[in-house]
Formats: structure tokens, sequence, C-alpha cells
């Protein structure tokens, strides 16, 4: 559909950024603060770019108050964060809270809250304590379900009133998927029964705590964020078009069918049950699921992904993750007998071939408001290049493009009908990302970090800092 005129933003539109806690605070074992598998798994050999990890990351844990006084100065309406559970309850458990943990939140909360910045909070953003991995192996066991509940219970309590908008489970298709399909997150595994078992802890886990939320009658919004990358085929060869299909049924509707309508898509299942994958479910857990209701669905919108047919015999099978950071260098992947990944010849990718597709964020957008008519916040979208500081400024003029062509195609999906509650770019500051060192870049605020984890630390605003404020300031209108 090409519009005549586009909708404005609405005015209280949450124009926001994000962070996660282990990628930005460092200070990973002061203040009382447990352990979590992250702390652990990046100091494996050869698991992060170089070596990397968050011990100190970009500080954020000291430097706040000048993060948050940066976020007012930009004009942000909301910034997204996580909590890290092990910073709260070291031993993940809520009968031992941390009070200082707690503080720190609770210090950020209101600092943002002094600057009329509303803070979104990620309830889970990975960063699992290790006491629970260690106890009864974390998401693999039921037990994570309590837990994560008695977790949530004392966030709740702890800053009701304050906080309008929770994330219960930041990319839960992400977290399982790289941690028991491709090994490159904690507890790096390749085991896809196991993957499927802890995918349907994880479900029961968010909904018990959408519930529990729902139950306390606390005032605001809660749902999960997902990372969706909407499914092409190839060309409109019908085996392409299936594969396509094969994809969007196994790796989009199978979570988001589950957080909207407490459903397990039929194709997915039938596909588990003939390959020996399918899960136990216990009794109840299907009532649980149908039961717990999110307010709104918040979308990780980074890339599309192209489909084409891959045959059960000689087919392509799961790769390894590409981190290389070059250009072209992404090797095949797909599942025999449901697709295989190929490059889209219509879009350009970033130097880690991430595909840069904002149309695909209106169609992904028009495929959840037509599925789920549900309120959607985009809770990421961002680009990682490698920045260039020259005469002490970034001119990040290419994820000024990416961001602005983002947004329009957000505002086209509005037009289109879908209902947008806000949008957050990650990230605010340059941050650590996971497997890719400090090299891959996403902030408005440059961080003098590095590889060499020994940065100044010092931030400075990039041009897109200066573009995100007019387009906050004139609401959308100056892209
Ligand atoms: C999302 C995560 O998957 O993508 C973030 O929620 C992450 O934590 C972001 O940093 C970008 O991924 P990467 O691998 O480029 O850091």
């Amino acid at each position: 559909m090409e519009h005549k005129k586009l909708v404005k933003f609405p005015e209280n539109f949450l124009w926001g950024s994000a962070s996660a806690a282990y990628q930005v605070e460092g200070a990973h074992d002061i203040d009382g603060k447990g352990l979590s598998v992250w702390d652990n798994f990046v100091r494996i050999s050869g698991k992060t770019f170089q070596g990397t990890n968050g011990d100190i990351a970009v500080d954020h844990y000291h430097r706040y108050k000048e993060d948050v006084a940066l976020m007012a100065e930009l004009g942000l309406k909301s910034y997204r964060f996580s909590i890290a559970w092990s910073r709260v309850l070291p031993n993940g458990r809520a009968d031992e809270v941390n009070q200082a943990g707690l503080k720190f939140y609770s210090d950020l909360i209101d600092e943002l809250l002094a600057h009329n910045i509303e803070p979104v909070v990620t309830i889970y953003h990975w960063d699992l304590p290790q006491a629970l991995q260690d106890a009864y192996g974390g998401w693999e066991s039921r037990q994570i379900i309590a837990d994560f509940v008695s977790y949530t219970e004392v966030l709740f309590h702890a800053f009701k009133g304050r906080v309008k908008y929770w994330v219960s489970l930041n990319e839960q298709n992400i977290f399982t998927q790289l941690g028991w399909v491709l090994a490159v997150h904690p507890p790096g595994k390749r085991d896809m029964k196991t993957f499927y078992q802890v995918n349907h802890h994880a479900n029961l886990a968010n909904a018990a705590v959408i519930n529990k939320f729902h139950e306390l009658n606390i005032d605001g919004k809660i749902g999960p964020s997902f990372a969706y990358s909407p499914n092409y085929a190839l060309d409109s060869h019908p085996l392409n078009v299936l594969a396509a299909e094969n994809a969007e049924e196994l790796f989009a509707n199978f979570w988001m069918d589950v957080y909207c309508y407490g459903e397990y898509p039929l194709v997915a299942l039938a596909y588990l049950r003939e390959n020996g994958l399918m899960f136990e479910v216990a009794d109840g857990d299907l009532e649980l699921l149908k039961s717990a209701k999110p307010d709104f669905l918040g979308i990780n919108y980074y890339q599309t992904s192209t489909n084409a047919w891959n045959p059960l015999d000689g087919g392509v099978g799961i790769g390894e993750m590409n981190t290389s950071g070059k250009k072209g260098s992404s090797g095949d992947n797909g599942i025999p007998g449901l697709y295989k990944k190929v490059a889209n010849p219509f879009v350009k990718r970033t130097n880690w071939d991430w595909e840069i597709d904002p149309t695909g964020l209106r169609i992904g957008l028009r495929r959840i408001a037509s599925r789920y008519r549900i309120p959607v916040m985009i809770t990421e979208n961002g680009l990682g290049e490698y920045d260039k500081l020259e005469d002490g400024q970034i001119h990040d003029d290419y994820r000024i493009s990416y961001l602005s062509s983002h947004i329009k195609a957000i505002q086209e999906a509005m037009t289109d009908g879908v209902n947008v509650i806000g949008y957050h770019t990650w990230s605010y500051t340059d941050l650590l990302s996971w497997l890719n060192g400090y090299q891959k870049r996403y902030g408005f605020v440059y961080v003098n970090q590095d590889e060499t984890m020994t940065g100044s630390l010092k931030r400075i605003p990039k041009d897109s800092y200066y573009w995100y404020q007019k387009v906050i300031s004139s609401n959308g209108e100056v892209l």
C-alpha cells in the first residue's frame, strides 16, 4: 500500500533507546553481586571475540548519572534497561536479597523519573545466576519457573508505581537457540531435544510472571520481547514459498502464538512429533499458557530472512554463527526438509552480513497486527558498525540513514493500522556485543572502550545523537 499521507506519531509515543545489564554495567562482582552464567562463559577460551568480557563493560554501574544526564539532553522519553538477576538475588533465590543491588536499580529508576524518562525494565536479558545453573541446570529444569516468579515478585514490590513498562523475557528465541542449538551462549550445548524442553520451561515462566503481574494488580503493562526476523521466499517457486512458511511457523509463530494465543502452532508440533523432538508437557501447562495475556508484544527487529527449499536428502544443515565482521563471510545454514537461508539479492547488508531491510519491519508489524491484534513496542532496532573517532567526533551517517528509514517504516505501518506504542533503538551507549566485542558499535553515545578493556570510558555523543534529538523534539516529523 502506498499512502498519500502518513499518520502522525501520537503525543505520548515512547521515543527511547535500550541497553542490557551485562553489556553496560560492569561491576560484575562488587557490592554483593553474585556471578551469572555469562560471568563464567566469557572466561572459556574462544567463546567471545578476543576474550572480551563485561567485567567493566562501559561502567554504567558507576556512571549512570552521567549517562542519564546525556539521555535527558537527548530528550529520551523512555529508557529500556535490564536488571541483573544475580545483582539482586546473588544465589538466584528470593530468600537472600542483596539490598545494595536493589538500591542501584532503585536509584537508576529515580534518576530517570527525575528527568521525565520512563523506565522500561527488562526482567531477564540472559544473565542467569550461575547458582541456579549449578543447582539444577537453570532453564533445563522446571524449578526455574518458581524461582523466576519469586525474583520478579521482588522487583514488582520494589518498583511498582515507579515502573510502568515491564519486559518479561528478552529474546527467548535467541537465548534458547544460541544456548542449546548453536552452543555459542551459555550453557554452550548442541542438543535439539533439550532446546525444545528448555524453551517450553521459558514459555511457562513467562506466562507465570505475566499472570503474577496481573494478579498483583500493578499499574502498568507487561510483555515479552521477541527477536522477529520476518521470513521471505527467495521467489515464487512453490517449494521456496513453502520453505518460507516453514521458517515462519517454526521460527516466529512458534513463539508469538504461544505468547499471544497460549498455543503452539500445529505445523510445528507435527514436525516435532515426527522427528522425536516433542517436549514433555505436564498437567496444567497448557492451561497456564492459555491463561496468560501480555499487554503488549515487544519486538526486536534487525533484519529479515530469505528462504529457499532445502531437501531432506543432502540439504544444508545448521551452520556456524558468523561473528567475523567481514561482509560476505556467512556460510550456508538451514534444516534439511524445512528451509535454508539464502542471501536476499535486493537489500544491502552490514559488515556482519545482517540484511538492512526497513520494509521488512513494516511487513513484520503488519503480520503481527493481523495475526494477534496486540499493541507492539519496538524494544530494539539498530545498526552495529565499526565507528571511527575523527577529531573527537563520530560521523555515523550510515546509522542515521538506517534508523531514519526504519522509523519511516514504522510510521507507514501505523498508517496501515498497526498500533505501535514506542521505539527503542539499540543501543543508547556503545556496549559489549556478546560475541563481537566492543568493536561492533550500536550507540548514540560513543564510549572509549575496546578489546583491551582498558579504555578511558569517556562518553562522546555521535552525530546520530544530535539527529535523534531532532527526531524526538519534532515528534518524528523531522527524520
Ligand atoms: C539482540 C540482543 O539480540 O541483539 C542484544 O537483545 C544484542 O543484547 C543485539 O546486543 C545485537 O546483537 P549483536 O550480536 O550484534 O551484539
